[in-house]
């Protein structure tokens, strides 16, 4: 028996010039763990994502070539992972409209991003949907198509994606519950090792709080930037805390275990500030300057990029094409002259609500009742084991009156279609 090959799927949204935070939490672990055995992996360049913050289509452009440009220089091999750009993929947008299609309007009204949005338009007391773009709406399906179209099983993100990753699965399920058994599942990875930078002033490092430090930016700009972070007013001699210091954080994001070690000793002998950030701009250089050649040379060879780039997306497409057209097939775009199958034939079970068991990030038991367009009804709370949530499931279907006095299920939706979604799929004997 051969052992099953893991895919790892992740993007990066192109709006910006890659930063420390960017190098540590998303191109270092990419870079690293694309060398394991037994894994495929597809990292791609997330253009189409980028539009819906950005209309500044130089900048677009730019970032592309930075972001790809520094993948490359941190070590990645495009030969051996799929590397590419997402808007060489025509049928991104492609599945992108089958899953809207199989999306409840509901789900996306709950999505993080764009609900912020409507929260603070509501607190500011102006209309909902102000400044909300259609493509702030569907940006989950966008990101369901990346995701789903290379059957990727897992997909390495920050924490405040996993909600994305959890909707992904959901329009698999869908899918799959209408059409068969196409779509894979995927699992959010958050790998708790890897560091989550904390930026200048101690906010974790973004573009958006304007605290960070470039990746590639001259050396005179990093050694500036970095004495720029914020410390404390300890002088040279007294003792510092690590806790709590961005610097210290920084600098542990790049050494190793004795380095650390070295520099926690530092700080309780009472280090000069000015010389604890001499040696974390050190540590930094010694980590980047290896890239910086290749990274420059790229940045300023664009046409070697974007045959780089081409060739990835010709191979992802072998992928693809041919997944596309069997996903096409199943919802029924089809060629005429080919003979259609008989009429489907339970279509009853497909209209029907039904209960999704699942594993969360923390580890524990979760399921939720759905109606037939995937909309959430009840929701459970975490188990320890997959029997307990099984138990209550079996319960639920047993007496589906019982919900309402049940600890351990919120309701999603009105009690009128909880009830009428329980009985149905009661009286089916599903
Ligand atoms: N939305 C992700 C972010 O902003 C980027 C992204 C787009 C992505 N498509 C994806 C990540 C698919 C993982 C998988 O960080």
């Amino acid at each position: 028996m051969t052992a099953m090959t893991i895919r790892y799927l992740t993007g990066i949204t192109t709006t910006g010039t890659p930063h420390l935070g960017n190098y540590v939490g998303a191109i270092r672990p990419t870079v690293q763990a694309s060398r394991r055995a037994g894994t495929e992996n597809f990292y791609f360049l997330a253009d189409y994502h980028a539009l819906i913050k950005c209309d500044e289509p130089a900048r677009i452009q730019r970032s592309t070539l930075e972001i790809a440009a520094c993948w490359l220089a941190a070590g990645l091999d495009h030969e051996k992972v799929y590397f590419y750009r997402q808007s060489d993929i025509p049928e991104i947008p492609e599945l992108t409209w089958l899953l809207t299609c199989v999306t409840g309007k509901g789900v996306l009204n709950r999505a993080h991003a764009y609900k912020a949005q409507v929260d603070k338009n509501t607190a500011a007391g102006v209309d909902t949907d102000t400044d909300v773009s259609a493509g702030l709406f569907m940006y989950p399906v966008l990101m369901g198509a990346d995701i789903l179209l290379f059957k990727a099983h897992k997909v390495p993100v920050g924490r405040d994606q996993v909600q994305h990753i959890e909707m992904a699965r959901d329009m698999a399920q869908s899918y799959n519950h209408l059409y068969g058994e196409h779509l894979v599942l995927p699992e959010a990875q958050i790998d708790e090792s890897v560091a989550l930078l904390p930026g200048l002033d101690g906010r974790k490092m973004s573009k958006s709080y304007d605290n960070v430090i470039a990746l590639f930016g001259p050396r005179e700009q990093i050694r500036k930037q970095i004495a720029s972070i914020v410390t404390d007013s300890k002088a040279p001699g007294e003792p510092k805390d690590v806790e709590g210091s961005a610097l210290f954080q920084i600098y542990q994001a790049f050494a190793s275990a004795d380095e650390t070690q070295k520099l926690r000793q530092a700080y309780a002998d009472g280090i000069a500030w000015g010389d604890a950030k001499q040696m974390l701009f050190e540590r930094i250089d010694q980590e980047i300057a290896p890239m910086r050649e290749r990274y420059e040379h790229l940045v300023s060879h664009p046409a070697e990029l974007e045959a780089i780039l081409q060739a990835g997306a010709a191979k992802a497409r072998q992928r693809a094409t041919p997944f596309m057209a069997e996903l096409r097939h199943a919802v029924g775009l089809r060629n005429l002259a080919v003979q259609a199958g008989p009429a489907k034939k339970d279509k009853a079970k497909s209209a029907l609500p039904s209960f999704k068991q699942y594993r969360e990030a923390d580890g524990k038991f979760y399921f939720k009742l759905v109606d037939a367009q995937g909309r959430p009804l009840l929701q459970s709370a975490g188990f320890d084991s997959p029997k307990e949530a099984g138990a209550m499931v079996a319960q639920l279907k047993r007496e589906p009156q019982s919900w309402a006095n049940l600890t351990g299920v919120r309701a999603e939706a009105l009690d009128t279609e909880i009830n009428a979604a329980l009985q149905e799929l009661t009286s089916s004997g599903n």
